[in-house]
C-alpha cells in the first residue's frame, strides 16, 4: 500500500526551481532513503509533503487521500510525523515536557495547560506520560526525563527529537538527517532503533548524507539533483548508477 506519494510535485522559490515535477512514493513497511547533493531539494520535499511550505504545483497524497494544501497539524493528525534538519526542542523545558508537548497538536487538546482538569484530560495526560516514558526507555534516556532539554548532549537531542516524532504513534516518520553530526556509537543506536521500529510496523522516509547509513538501512533509495528525481532503486543499484555518481562527484 502507498502511504505517501508525490505527483509532479513542484516548488519554486522566486526564480529557483527547488522541486521539479517529482514523482515518488513510500509504501507501507518500507525504509526509503532520500539522497542528493546539498541544495537538491530534499528538505523542501519534506516541507511540501508536511504542509510546512505551500506547493507551487503537483499533489501530495497520504494513504490515497489528497493532502496538498492542508495545514501541518491536519497532516500530522492523519499519521504523518517528521523531524527537522535543525533541531526544534524547547531547551528551558524538561525532556518529559518536550515529549508531552509534541503530542498536543495531535490530540487536539491542550493537555499541559488545560485549566479544566476533567477526568478525560487527566486520562489523556496519564496515557501520554506512559507512552513518553516507554519511548524514553526505548532509546535509553529515561534517566534524563526531568533534565532540562537544553542540557542534553547533541546525540541525546537527536534521540529526543526522534522519539518526539514517534509520540503520536504515526504511520510514517520522515527523518531529516538523523545521523548528521552524530558520533558513530549514537548512529549505530539510531539505526538499530529504526530497524526495530520498522519491524514493529513503522514506515520511514529518511534524508541522509551518510552513505553507510543509507546503504545499510534503506530498502529503496530515491535520488534528487537540482530538484529533479534522477534515480530510484535498491541501495546497491544506486551506488553504481552513473547519473548518481555524476551528481555527487561530477564537475
Ligand atoms: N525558504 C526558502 N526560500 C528560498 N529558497 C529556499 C528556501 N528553502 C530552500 N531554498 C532553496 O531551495 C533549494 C533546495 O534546498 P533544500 O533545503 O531543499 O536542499 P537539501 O537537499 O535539503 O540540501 P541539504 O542537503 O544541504 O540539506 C536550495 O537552493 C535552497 O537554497
Ligand atoms: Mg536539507
Amino acid at each position: 500500500m502507498r502511504l505517501l506519494e508525490t505527483i509532479e510535485l513542484t516548488k519554486n522559490f522566486f526564480g529557483l526551481t527547488a522541486l521539479d515535477k517529482v514523482n515518488l512514493h513510500v509504501n507501507k513497511g518500507e525504509i526509503v532513503g532520500l539522497i542528493g547533493p546539498n541544495g537538491s531539494g530534499k528538505t523542501t520535499l519534506f516541507n511540501c509533503a508536511t504542509g510546512v511550505l505551500p506547493v507551487t504545483g503537483g499533489r501530495v497524497k497520504f494513504m490515497g487521500e489528497d493532502i496538498t494544501g492542508l495545514k501541518t497539524h491536519e497532516i500530522a493528525l492523519k499519521g504523518l510525523s517528521r523531524t527537522f534538519q535543525i533541531i526544534r526542542i524547547f531547551p528551558k523545558m524538561t525532556v518529559m515536557e518536550n515529549m508531552l508537548l509534541s503530542i498536543q497538536q495531535h490530540q487536539g487538546e491542550r493537555i499541559l495547560s488545560s485549566i479544566f482538569r476533567t477526568p478525560r484530560i487527566r486520562r489523556l495526560e496519564k496515557e501520554a506520560r506512559e507512552r513518553a516514558l516507554k519511548l524514553l526507555e526505548f532509546v535509553n534516556i529515561d534517566h534524563l526525563k526531568d533534565s532540562l532539554a537544553g542540557n542534553l548532549s547533541f546525540g541525546q537531542h537527536k534521540l529526543l527529537e526522534f522519539i518526539m516524532a514517534l509520540m503520536p504513534d504515526p504511520e510514517i516518520v520522515l527523518l531529516d538527517e538523523p545521523a548528521a553530526a552524530v558520533n558513530p556509537t549514537m548512529i549505530k543506536k539510531m539505526m538499530d532503533h529504526i530497524v526495530q521500529l520498522n519491524k514493529e510496523g513503522y514506515t520511514f522516509f529518511i534524508i541522509e548524507h551518510n552513505m553507510d547509513v543509507v546503504m545499510e538501512l534503506c530498502t529503496r533509495v530515491v535520488v534528487l539533483n537540482y530538484g529533479e528525481k534522477i534515480a530510484e532503486g535498491k541501495p546497491e543499484e544506486i551506488k553504481n548508477n552513473d547519473d548518481v555518481i555524476e551528481a555527487y562527484f561530477g564537475t
